[in-house]
């Protein structure tokens, strides 16, 4: 096992009906808050008016932010950040899927930087960079999707549209203070949405699994455990809706496993959310779809790579009883995900690669896998026209 940190400083309240705790929770860390969520969901489905309730009871103020798009902009969170500081915001809460998620985190350091200064400057690829050097406002967590883990990470992803870049920015300053994980909230979810939302939980446990070097013990029992979870209660949750059993197993395991867990003793460098990143920065496809569409051809590419394969044989043999591939393409399948790359995308590959080199090659015009093999823009080609078929 390689050496690590290990860093997690979120409380998390785990449960179903949890979500009354809003204002409780919300009130420990500040008196105003900027509430952040996407345009619909979650006022069609009352949450919204739950949680303002709950708010209201506690005596917290709060100042709406609701838009939050697919796959947030910048533009977005930093209109966000405006907001929450005219409005003189000493907190924020963010409350729906992914999306709103990443959004409030970025928002509570937009919040509090210098006039001026873009949410994107901290990104490491830009051209403005800087270090976060300010203390952000501190997030209340309120997700609905069991999928991305934003609510245990410090991690924002912001797409960039108009240099058509999606990429991460990640510092423990993003951590949030609370998540509140209610897995009532995921009830309202369609089929499709959970079914996404558990290859979502998948890819986060799969990318650091499958290009570690060498074997950690713990970690690898930890991720199998995790993805056995997922691959058996997401088809008994999709087929019974009220089993919250399910639901409540689900979303823990989509917030362990984007949390630091996912970066114990993890040497290497995936790609396979690299590679989705571009695919949503040039088709505007929703994450964990475009995750779906790309896994199996990733899968199958990787695997001529020898210490991909040793881990990829040892998850077939462990946790599938055989192929890991065909048994994850298989599983997939069974829940209505899709296998493959839409055509329309198709045009926009060479695009996408020149991207993924641009942001995440450091200048260079490869990238370096754990085993000290390198990637060229081609190879990259490769797995997105594979995926194609
Ligand atoms: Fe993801």
């Amino acid at each position: 096992m390689h050496n690590f940190e290990f860093n997690w400083p979120v409380k998390s309240i785990v449960g179903n009906g949890e979500v009354k705790k809003a204002g409780i929770e919300a009130k420990k860390l500040g008196r105003r808050a900027l509430l952040v969520t996407g345009r619909f969901s979650v006022r069609s489905s009352g949450l919204l008016e739950k949680v303002s309730a709950s708010l209201k009871s506690a005596g917290i103020d709060f100042v709406l932010f609701d838009g939050v798009e697919p796959n947030p902009r910048v533009t977005t969170i930093d209109k966000a950040g405006a907001l929450a500081k005219k409005e003189n915001c000493d907190m924020v809460i963010g409350l729906g899927g992914g999306s709103p998620m990443d959004a409030a985190k970025a928002a509570a350091l937009a919040a509090v930087s210098p006039s001026g200064v873009s949410v994107w400057d901290y990104i490491f690829c830009s051209k403005n960079f800087r270090k976060i050097d300010v203390v952000p406002l501190p997030v209340l967590l309120i997700p609905t999707l069991p999928a991305t883990g934003s609510e245990g990470n410090p991690t924002s992803v912001i797409t960039n549209w108009d240099l058509h870049q999606k990429v991460h920015l990640m510092d423990n300053a993003l951590f949030p203070k609370t998540a509140i994980i209610d897995p009532e909230l995921t009830m309202s979810l369609s089929r499709e949405q959970l079914a996404y939302a558990g290859v979502d939980i998948i890819c986060h446990l799969l990318e650091p699994y499958l290009t570690t070097t060498g074997d950690s013990y713990v970690k690898d029992r930890m991720a199998e455990g995790v993805i056995s979870t997922v691959i058996d209660l997401l088809p008994k949750a999709m087929q019974n809706p009220s089993d919250v059993e399910s639901r409540m197993n689900l979303s823990w395991s989509g917030t362990l496993a984007c949390s630091p867990f996912r970066f114990m003793a993890w040497n290497g460098k995936g790609f396979l959310h690299w590679i989705e990143h571009c695919l949503s920065a040039w088709t505007d496809v929703p994450h964990s779809e475009g995750l779906s569409m790309l896994l199996p051809a990733w899968m199958e590419y990787m695997s001529r790579y020898k210490f991909f394969k040793y881990r990829l044989d040892m998850l077939g043999e462990r946790v599938f009883n055989g192929s890991a591939e065909e048994g994850i393409e298989r599983w997939m399948k069974e829940i209505g995900a899709k296998t493959r790359l839409d055509k329309s995308a198709g045009d926009k590959i060479p695009e996408m690669c020149g991207t993924l080199i641009t942001v995440y090659a450091g200048g260079k015009d490869f990238v370096e896998l754990p085993s000290g093999e390198r990637m060229v823009k081609g190879e990259f080609e490769e797995i997105y026209k594979n995926a194609l078929q």
